[in-house]
């Protein structure tokens, strides 16, 4: 009778502490997960032990995050619906995940989670624990009990003794980590409003980023990015460097109505500064590193990941078999490719792969052994042929 919470430290997870007690009469321990949100980590712990928890753990998985789950998706150019680059769904997986090895390490028997029913998250955190642990019993508190604002929080914490360290609240919705941070709420909630300005936090407005435009290099190994202006950097320094240029340029902010696997459509507005980067600089070095056949055929499957990474459906057979694929394109991604950033703008500016498909002496009209002109025609003869026999017996003369 020990479950185990899914834990940010907030108001909406403290109060689930007391609540799962109260109404399953069980030990709760709660596992929080550092994927470098902007939250400070450091008083979660005593938080969660105030609000009745038995035992927190908080582990730092920046770097699997980032090496595991982020560089792979990275390589299969998913973006959602064409502009979400997927920060929130690609994290849930991870957290659930190591969730579940908590919980099979304190032997618990039930798993929990503070999404609410009307979301994605509730589907991306359940599906792990169904993938990775089928035999667990899941609760999810929104989905049950009467506590439906803020208010109604703030009073069951102040009847059980829940700490509250801020009763400011956010009009957004928000939810960080090294990647992106997302809103939704608020005035959000009319998609004919330009947001707010004072809502960005993790990138500068682009009318207010410097006046001169940076360059930057990033290399990539076999898809994964290793390197920065020429300095090699882990996953996560990397990732942070990108973060920070992107930041003061005003680079990454997308604003979008989606449609939520749940069925209705929601806006949300994302900052996702380095990641816009690493998308561009990686796609720039496919250009070069890419046959056509695989670079098309790539392009359709990246939707389908999309769906699967956006769905919760991380753990399935279909994902693994799309990730092999997708890493099997990437022998050849080798090489640096040459961004300038300039008031929100990312363009690509140079690029070069170690093994590059691009031989200027084809796409040049010299003369040249591999392709000959006269061979043209009977290629389009053939290529040609079904319109022309479309033509021939339509009936048109
Ligand atoms: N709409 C985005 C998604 O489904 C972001 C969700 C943000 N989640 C949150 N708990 N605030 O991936
Ligand atoms: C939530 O409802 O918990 C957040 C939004 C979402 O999951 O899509």
């Amino acid at each position: 009778n020990k479950v185990v919470l899914a834990y940010s430290g907030g108001l909406d997870t403290s109060v689930i502490v007391p609540w799962l007690k109260e109404h399953y009469g069980c030990e709760v321990v709660c596992y929080c997960a550092n994927l470098g949100q902007d939250d400070d980590l450091s008083g979660v712990e005593a938080k969660a032990i105030a609000s009745g928890a038995s035992a927190c753990y908080v582990e730092d998985l920046r770097e699997e995050f980032v090496r595991d789950f982020l560089f792979p998706m990275l390589q299969s150019g998913a973006t959602y619906e064409r502009t979400y680059l997927l920060g929130t769904s690609i994290a849930r997986p991870l957290i659930a995940r190591g969730q579940v090895q908590t919980a099979l390490k304190v032997g618990a028997d039930a798993l929990s989670h503070g999404c609410t029913g009307k979301g994605n998250d509730q589907v991306r955190f359940e599906l792990t624990y169904m993938a990775l642990a089928p035999h667990m019993k899941i609760i999810a508190p929104w989905r049950e009990w009467h506590i439906r604002s803020r208010e109604d929080a703030l009073d069951y914490a102040a009847l059980h003794n829940v700490p509250v360290t801020s009763t400011r609240a956010s009009i957004y919705s928000r939810d960080g980590n090294i990647w992106h941070l997302s809103h939704e709420g608020g005035s959000l909630e009319d998609p004919w409003l330009e947001p707010e300005l004072t809502m960005f936090q993790r990138t500068v407005t682009p009318e207010e980023a410097p006046d001169l435009p940076e360059y930057l290099e990033i290399g990539f190994e076999r898809g994964i990015p290793v390197s920065v202006n020429g300095e090699q950097l882990g996953p996560v320094a990397l990732l942070q460097t990108l973060n920070d240029i992107g930041a003061r340029h005003g680079v990454g902010r997308v604003d979008l109505v989606e449609n939520r696997l749940v069925g209705m459509k929601s806006h949300g507005v994302y900052e996702t500064p380095g990641g816009t980067l690493l998308y561009r600089a990686h796609q720039g070095l496919e250009e070069l590193a890419l046959d056509r056949e695989t670079l098309h055929f790539k392009d359709t499957l990246a939707i389908r990941f999309s769906e699967l990474i956006y769905n919760g459906q991380w753990w399935s057979p279909l994902r693994y078999a799309l990730s092999a694929f997708f890493t099997e394109t990437q022998k050849n991604v080798t090489g640096v490719t040459r961004l300038k950033v300039f008031k929100g703008g990312v363009y690509l500016v140079g690029r070069k792969a170690e093994r590059s498909l691009y031989v200027p002496d084809l796409a040049t009209f010299s003369e040249d052994a591999v392709y000959n002109q006269a061979d043209a025609e009977g290629f389009i003869k053939l290529f040609g042929l079904p319109q022309k026999v479309e033509a021939l017996t339509s009936g048109a003369e």
